[in-house]
C-alpha cells in the first residue's frame, strides 16, 4: 500500500502527513482525488449550489499588497451599485431559482456603509419573499453590525483569513492596525459566535508560501470548525506592490494544481462542508472550476454584477466573464456543470450539512 493510501485510510491528518500529501505526484496524487470524489459523492452528493455574486462596491479602506482594488490603487474608477441595481440583481437570482446570493464589497465599516447594507438586506428580503439565502463578504465588522445584518436577513458570512500563518499574513499586508492578523482572526471567530454559517479561505501559490503553510491552513480550517471554504490561486495584479516580487514563484498552472489538491484534501478532512469552485481557478484554466467540482467543491458563484461595473472589480488580472451578462453566465454554467457530472440545486439555500449538524437544525 502506498504511503498516501495508508494516510487516507488511517485518517491521520497530522501536519507532516498533510505536507506529504500536498507534494505527491503520479499514482499517489490520483489516490487523493479518488478519495475526495468518493467522499463528496457519499457526503454531499453531486448537487452544485449557485450563489449569485453581487460585487456591490470596489471602494476599499484597506491596502492589502496583493489586491487590485486596494485603497492605494489610484488608477481605478471607484463605484458602488445603486440600491435598485442590487435589488434587481437579487430578484433576478430569485426568479432564476438560484437559492442564494453573495454580497461582496471592498472592506469598510463606516456608518453610511453598514446602514446601507442593512437597508439592502431588508429590501432584498421583501422583494424575494424571504426565500433567498444571503451570504455576506464585507470584511471585518463589529458584533453590533454583524447582529444587525443577521437580524435584517443575512445567513452566512465569508471572511478569508487569506493566510492562516501570522508570519505569512504579515508579509502580505501593511503593518498598520487596520491590517492586524489578530483582529482578522477575532473578526472571523466573532462571525461564528454571532450564529452565522461561517466561511473562510486562503490564497494558494503566494510569494513566501510553501506547502507547510498550506498544511497549516487545512489544520486551521478544521480547528476553527468552519462550515464553508473558498480557496483559489493567487494571481498577480500589476497595480499592486506584490506584483513587483522577484523571488521564486510557482507557475500559474501549478498554483491551480495545488488549489485543486487543497480542495480535495479539505473535502477528505472535513467531509460535509461547502467548498467553492472559485473564479480565480477559471482565470488560470477555462475549465478550472469544473476541475474543482471534480476535486470536491460543491458551490459555484455566477456573477450577477451588471457588466458595466465588472472592469472595476478586478482583484487580479485576467479575471474571467467580465463581458457576460447574468443570463449568459447562467447558461454557460449549466452546461459546464452537467459536463462535470453535476446537477444544480435550484431553489435551495444549500446550507452546509456541517452547519446543520453543528447547530442541530433542519434546513432548506
Ligand atoms: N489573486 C487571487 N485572489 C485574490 N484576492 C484578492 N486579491 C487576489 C489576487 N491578486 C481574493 C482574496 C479576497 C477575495 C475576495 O479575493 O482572497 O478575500
Ligand atoms: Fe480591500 Fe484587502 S485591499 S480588503
Amino acid at each position: 500500500m502506498s504511503r498516501t493510501k495508508a494516510i487516507l485510510s488511517s485518517r491521520d491528518f497530522s501536519r507532516g502527513n498533510l505536507i506529504y500529501l500536498l507534494g505527491v505526484e503520479g499514482l499517489e496524487r490520483r489516490e487523493i482525488f479518488e478519495e475526495a470524489s468518493r467522499i463528496k459523492e457519499e457526503e454531499v452528493g453531486n448537487k452544485v449550489y449557485f450563489r449569485g455574486l453581487i460585487e456591490f462596491s470596489n471602494i476599499c479602506a484597506k491596502d492589502c499588497y496583493y489586491c487590485g482594488i486596494r485603497r492605494s490603487n489610484g488608477k481605478l474608477k471607484r463605484y458602488y451599485l445603486t440600491h435598485e441595481e442590487v435589488v434587481n440583481a437579487a430578484r433576478y437570482a430569485w426568479k432564476e431559482g438560484y437559492g442564494s446570493l453573495v454580497i461582496q464589497s471592498g472592506e469598510r465599516s463606516d456608518k453610511w456603509f453598514t446602514d446601507h447594507i442593512t437597508a439592502l438586506l431588508t429590501d432584498i428580503h421583501k422583494h424575494t419573499q424571504g426565500e433567498m439565502g444571503i451570504t455576506l463578504s464585507l470584511g471585518e465588522q463589529t458584533e453590533e453590525t454583524l447582529l444587525r445584518w443577521k437580524e435584517a436577513g443575512a445567513h452566512r458570512y465569508l471572511l478569508r483569513i487569506e493566510a492562516s500563518s501570522r508570519e505569512l499574513y504579515e508579509k502580505l499586508h501593511p503593518g498598520s492596525a487596520a491590517h492586524s492578523y489578530d483582529q482578522r482572526l477575532e473578526a472571523l471567530k466573532r462571525i461564528k459566535s454571532c450564529g452565522y454559517q461561517t466561511g473562510t479561505g486562503v490564497m494558494i501559490g503566494l510569494p513566501y508560501q510553501d506547502t507547510s503553510h498550506l498544511a497549516d491552513d487545512l489544520l486551521f480550517f478544521r480547528e476553527l470548525d468552519i462550515d464553508m471554504a473558498g480557496m483559489g490561486p493567487y494571481i498577480e495584479h500589476a497595480q499592486t506592490p506584490l506584483a513587483g516580487y522577484t523571488g521564486p514563484m510557482l507557475p500559474l498552472k501549478e498554483r491551480l494544481g495545488l488549489s485543486l489538491r487543497m480542495v480535495a484534501l479539505l473535502r477528505i478532512m472535513m467531509k460535509d462542508v461547502n467548498i467553492a469552485a472559485t473564479t480565480a481557478m477559471q482565470a488560470i484554466d477555462p475549465i478550472g472550476r469544473e476541475k474543482a467540482l471534480k476535486a470536491g467543491a460543491n458551490v459555484i458563484m455566477p456573477n450577477l454584477t451588471p457588466v458595466a461595473y465588472r472592469e472595476g472589480y478586478l482583484l487580479y488580472e485576467d479575471k474571467p466573464c467580465i463581458d457576460e451578462e447574468a443570463e449568459d453566465c447562467k447558461s454557460c454554467l449549466e452546461g459546464r456543470i452537467h459536463l462535470a457530472g453535476g446537477t444544480i440545486g435550484y431553489g435551495e439555500h444549500g446550507t452546509p450539512k456541517h452547519f446543520l449538524k453543528r447547530t442541530k437544525q433542519e434546513g432548506k
